[in-house]
């Protein structure tokens, strides 16, 4: 978290403040929960998505408590998705420490993920926030819940399309970008006018974001990444990168490699090193651009203040993340 905050002293403060908030939410008699849970806490999550609720809550006039109490839910509900997604895609390494799955089992990790989620709706009810937030919230988790499964049952679809692609990714990531966003300022009493342009950017930004990580996934680090890399490949996830250079794959040599469900390092190899030769990974980062652009024109009309500032040169950082 320090690396994109750090500069930002005020949301730093803030932040830990959620933080604080969720370790609170998460103690319970069952002392393995917490437990499980803690590193995570810790580790080098980024906290996008309460960072982006606080700083669009600023166009209003927040409730301190209220605001750090939602925004801790959401981070919570992303760290639940987070643990269930790590079960589905047999990964080791999740912020910088081994999942709860590969640590805990897959059996303890799908109760820890339901745990939170309960405290999650715990934490709501403990105040009154608008319907319509809590209305969102419910669409925003269905509408990761569909992305996953979409993305699970195109498993190995070799003709994966681009639509299908947004698709999935609209869901899985951008509606809760987005909802960060519009629930921030919703909750803070800004005019539906800011509230919903301050939602697409979220969903723009959560776009551009999600077909980052998918391309970190093919030339990233797994060290700097804090979770393991080339596992989209092996779990027949095609992603932006990929569908990209399948358009260019004239010999079908790309293709044919990637029938093999099981990929050895060599092939694995071959196919990044295919990806890059058809300039998969630089188009989709201009497709990842595209999506950045509309983020910032939308930026550029909000009302002056910090938080504008601070929204605009993050959501520009996101494209050059390296984690
Ligand atoms: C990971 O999200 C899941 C995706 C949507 C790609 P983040 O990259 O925001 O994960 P943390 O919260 O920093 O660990
Ligand atoms: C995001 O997708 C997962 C969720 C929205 C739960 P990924 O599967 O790409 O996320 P990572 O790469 O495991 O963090
Ligand atoms: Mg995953
Ligand atoms: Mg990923």
């Amino acid at each position: 978290m320090n690396r994109f905050w750090k500069d930002y002293p005020v949301l730093f403060h803030e932040l830990n403040q959620v933080k604080d908030l969720i370790k609170k939410n998460i103690s319970s008699r069952e002392k393995y929960l917490e437990e499980a849970i803690l590193p995570m806490v810790d580790g080098g999550g980024k906290m996008l998505r309460p960072a982006f609720l606080l700083l669009s809550s600023k166009f209003g006039e927040p409730d301190p408590e209220k605001i750090y109490n939602i925004a801790a839910v959401i981070e919570m509900l992303h760290m639940a998705t987070l643990i269930h997604d790590d079960i589905i895609d047999d990964a080791r390494l999740r912020r910088g420490s081994e999942t709860v799955q590969y640590k805990y089992g897959k059996e303890y990790a799908v109760y820890i993920g339901d745990f939170l989620f309960c405290q999650c709706i715990n934490m709501l009810a403990n105040y009154d926030y608008n319907m319509e937030d809590l209305k969102n919230i419910s669409k925003a988790l269905t509408k990761i819940c569909m992305g996953e499964i979409t993305q699970y049952n195109l498993r190995y679809a070799k003709h994966a399309s681009l639509r299908n692609y947004i698709r999935i990714i609209s869901g899985k990531t951008a509606a809760l970008f987005a909802l960060s966003f519009y629930t921030g300022a919703n909750e803070a009493k800004c005019n539906e006018l800011i509230s919903k342009s301050l939602g697409k950017i979220g969903y723009n930004a959560g776009m551009a974001f999600q077909i980052i990580d998918d391309i970190l996934d093919y030339d990233g680090n797994t060290e700097q990444l804090g979770k393991s890399a080339l596992r989209d490949l092996k779990r027949g996830y095609y992603t932006l990168p990929l569908i990209l250079a399948l358009e260019k794959d004239k010999d079908g040599r790309l293709l044919k490699l990637i029938d093999n469900k099981d990929l050895s390092d060599e092939e694995t190899k071959e196919i990044i090193e295919l990806v890059n030769l058809y300039n998969g990974t630089s188009r989709a980062k201009e497709v990842a651009d595209r999506y950045t652009e509309k983020a910032i024109a939308r930026i550029e009309k909000l009302p002056n203040c910090e938080s504008k500032d601070i929204i605009r040169s993050t959501v520009i950082n996101l494209l050059k993340r390296d984690y």
